[in-house]
């Protein structure tokens, strides 16, 4: 189990482990409202996960059925960040798809979202279970959620040639001249959904 396995995970955990601490030595917050604190992030971030994944994917699948693949790839340049930012607002949340190998250079993975795409990746090979994670950082909660491939994706983030078309594959090259995004298989993690919450009343972190 990477996450349970890796030094800098236990850390994470460990950091977790020392604001719940904290905040029951101020004798108003308990360990059990740590845990209320895990399970309403985590109900919250996998809602808002898959509303945006089933928003993303079926304005795609609209779009692909409408105009064939190269107008679906217009529209995801031009609408992939305005839906997810009218999410964000919706939800009062900041919820960004990151990426080891990129299309859009505005979504490459920080270091954080770059060790959970590394962990998920372990855990999906090794047949573990991947389930959510929840980071504490600054005043923010991190949720992140693995984006795993299927095959409608390969249509455009598969191999070049084989499931990628060339004339696709040259739309590609044109509106991403520094695409990294190809190469995947069915069953793969492309990348994390990750969704900052902030905590406004400061209850958890002082
Ligand atoms: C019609 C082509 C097309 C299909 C099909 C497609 N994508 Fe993409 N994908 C794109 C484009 C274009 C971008 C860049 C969007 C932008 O500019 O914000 C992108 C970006 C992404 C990103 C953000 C990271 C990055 O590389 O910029 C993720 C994650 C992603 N796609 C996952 C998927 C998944 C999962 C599927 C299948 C459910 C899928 N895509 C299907 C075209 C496609």
């Amino acid at each position: 189990m990477f996450f349970t396995k890796f030094p800098g995970m236990k850390n994470l955990f460990l950091l977790i482990g020392i604001v719940a601490f904290t905040i029951s030595c101020k004798g108003k917050k308990t360990l059990e409202s740590y845990t209320q604190i895990d399970t309403t992030y985590l109900t919250r971030g996998n809602a808002i996960a898959k509303l945006s994944f089933e928003t993303l994917s079926g304005e795609l699948q609209k779009a692909m059925q409408r105009g064939g693949i190269d107008s679906a790839l217009r529209y995801c340049n031009l609408r992939a960040y305005p839906l997810t930012d009218s999410l964000s607002a919706a939800h009062q949340a900041s919820i960004k798809r990151m990426s080891n190998k990129v299309r859009n250079p505005r979504n490459k993975a920080d270091e954080l979202a770059e060790f959970m795409i590394k962990g998920f990746g372990i855990d999906l090979s090794e047949g573990n279970a991947i389930t959510p994670k929840l980071v504490l950082k600054d005043d923010s909660i991190l949720f992140f959620k693995p984006i795993i491939t299927q095959p409608l994706c390969l249509t455009c983030h598969g191999t070049p040639g084989k499931e990628v078309a060339f004339s696709t594959d040259s739309a590609i090259q044109k509106l991403y001249p520094r695409d990294r995004a190809v190469g995947y298989q069915n069953n793969q993690v492309r990348g994390v959904w990750r969704i900052a919450f902030k905590d406004k009343t400061k209850r958890f972190f002082n």
